[in-house]
C-alpha cells in the first residue's frame, strides 16, 4: 500500500472520533455509535482504495453501514481488507469514562482473520516479550516472563483485564503472584495496543473480550512488534450458532489458539486510531473557540514508522460538520 494512504485512513478515524466525541456523557451508546459510523463512511468514500469490511458493524441485514461485506473507497487498487471499529467503547462514551477510541486496520485482500461477533480469549505484550507469553501457560508463567524481558519486579509489573464476573479467577490469580491489575469498564483495544509502549503503564492485557477488537488488536502489535495471541469464545446459548459462523467464515478449528501472524497476516498493514475520550494510548477529542484537538496514531507496519498526529480542527470549516451531513441532535 501507497504510504500516502496512511494520512488518509488517519482522516477516517478523526472524523469519526470528533462525531462520537459530541456524544460523550449523554447517555446515549447508539447515537454516539451512529455518528461515528456515518463520519467513517462518508470519509472512506474519499480514501483511494477498492476495500471490503471484513470486520465491521454486523452483518448486512442488521447493520445499515459498514457491514461486513460492504464495499468502501473509491474503487480503484490496492485491493484491501478493512478492519473498523468507528467508536470502541460504546458505553464509555455514553458515559464519559475513559478508553473509546475509533480506530480501523487495512492490510491486503484476504489477509486478515474474519471474525465473528463474539467472545474471545486474549494476551497482548509489547516487543520485549514477543515469543515469551503463551495463552495457555499458566498466568503466574507468563506475569514471571515479562518481568524478566522488561527488567522489572512482579510488583511493578501492571496488567489490564476488563472488570467481568468471568475474569475473576483470572483477577485472583494476578493478585497472588503480586503483579499490579487496572481493571477497565470497556475497551480493551487501547490497553492492548499500549502493552507495546514503554510508558504506557500497561505491560500486559489478559481476559476475554470482543473477537473483531482482537483482530484489530493484532494488526496494531504487527506495526509495533508486539505480540498477540488468542482462541475464539464460543459461549451460553449462542455458542452452537457462533461456531456454525466460524465455520462459515473459513475458521474449521473453533479450538485453535491464533497467532499474531495468523490474525493479520500481512506485513503491509495500516493502522490508525483516533482518541474520543482519554485513554491508555491517546488522549480524547477536546474543544475551544469552534476548534476541536484530536490526537492519532497511525502506523505502517512494512515502514515500522509510527506517527502521533496531532490536529487542530477548525469546526466551522469542516464540510463534514458545516453542512451537517452528520447529525448532532444536540448542537
Ligand atoms: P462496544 O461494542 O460497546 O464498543 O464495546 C467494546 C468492548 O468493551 C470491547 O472493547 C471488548 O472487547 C468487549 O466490548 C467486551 O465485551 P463485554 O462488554 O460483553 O464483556
Amino acid at each position: 500500500m501507497e504510504r500516502e494512504l496512511a494520512l488518509e485512513f488517519a482522516r477516517v478515524t478523526e472524523a469519526a472520533a470528533l462525531a462520537a466525541a459530541r456524544w460523550v456523557g449523554k447517555g446515549d451508546k447508539q447515537a454516539a455509535d451512529d455518528a461515528a459510523v456515518t463520519a467513517m463512511r462518508v470519509m472512506f468514500d474519499t480514501v483511494s482504495v477498492d476495500g471490503v469490511v471484513v470486520i465491521g458493524e454486523g452483518e448486512m441485514d442488521e447493520a445499515p453501514m459498514l457491514y461486513i461485506g460492504e464495499k468502501v473507497g473509491t474503487g480503484v487498487p490496492p485491493q484491501v481488507d478493512i478492519a473498523v471499529d468507528p467508536l470502541e467503547g460504546t458505553n464509555i462514551v455514553a458515559k464519559g469514562l475513559t478508553g473509546a477510541i475509533s480506530v480501523l486496520a487495512v492490510a491486503p485482500r484476504g489477509s486478515l482473520l474474519h471474525a465473528p461477533d463474539m467472545y474471545m480469549d486474549k494476551i497482548a505484550v509489547g516487543p520485549e516479550c514477543r515469543g515469551r507469553v503463551y495463552l495457555e501457560a499458566p498466568v503466574k508463567e507468563n506475569l514471571r516472563e515479562v518481568a524478566k524481558a522488561l527488567n522489572k519486579l512482579m510488583s511493578e509489573v501492571t496488567v489490564v483485564i476488563l472488570d467481568r464476573p468471568r475474569h475473576q479467577q483470572i483477577i485472583e490469580e494476578i493478585r497472588r503472584v503480586g503483579a499490579r491489575i487496572k481493571l477497565i469498564t470497556d475497551g480493551d483495544v487501547s490497553p492492548g495496543v499500549a502493552a507495546a509502549y514503554q510508558d504506557s503503564g500497561v505491560d500486559m492485557l489478559l481476559g476475554i473480550g470482543g473477537a473483531p477488537e482482537g483482530v484489530i488488536t493484532a494488526a496494531a502489535l504487527k506495526c509495533l512488534g508486539g505480540d498477540f495471541q488468542a482462541r475464539l469464545y464460543p459461549e451460553g446459548p449462542e455458542a452452537e450458532d457462533e461456531i456454525r459462523r466460524c465455520h462459515e467464515m473459513g475458521i474449521a478449528n473453533v479450538e485453535k489458539v491464533f497467532t499474531i501472524d495468523e490474525l493479520a497476516k500481512s506485513d503491509d498493514i495500516i493502522f490508525a486510531a483516533t482518541g474520543i475520550t482519554d485513554s491508555f494510548l491517546l488522549k480524547g477529542v477536546r474543544y475551544y473557540q469552534r476548534r476541536a484537538i484530536t490526537q492519532t496514531l497511525v502506523m505502517r507496519s512494512t515502514s515500522g514508522t509510527i506517527r502521533h498526529i496531532e490536529a487542530i480542527h477548525h469546526l466551522d470549516k469542516k464540510p463534514l460538520f458545516k453542512n451537517n451531513l452528520i447529525k448532532l441532535k444536540m448542537d
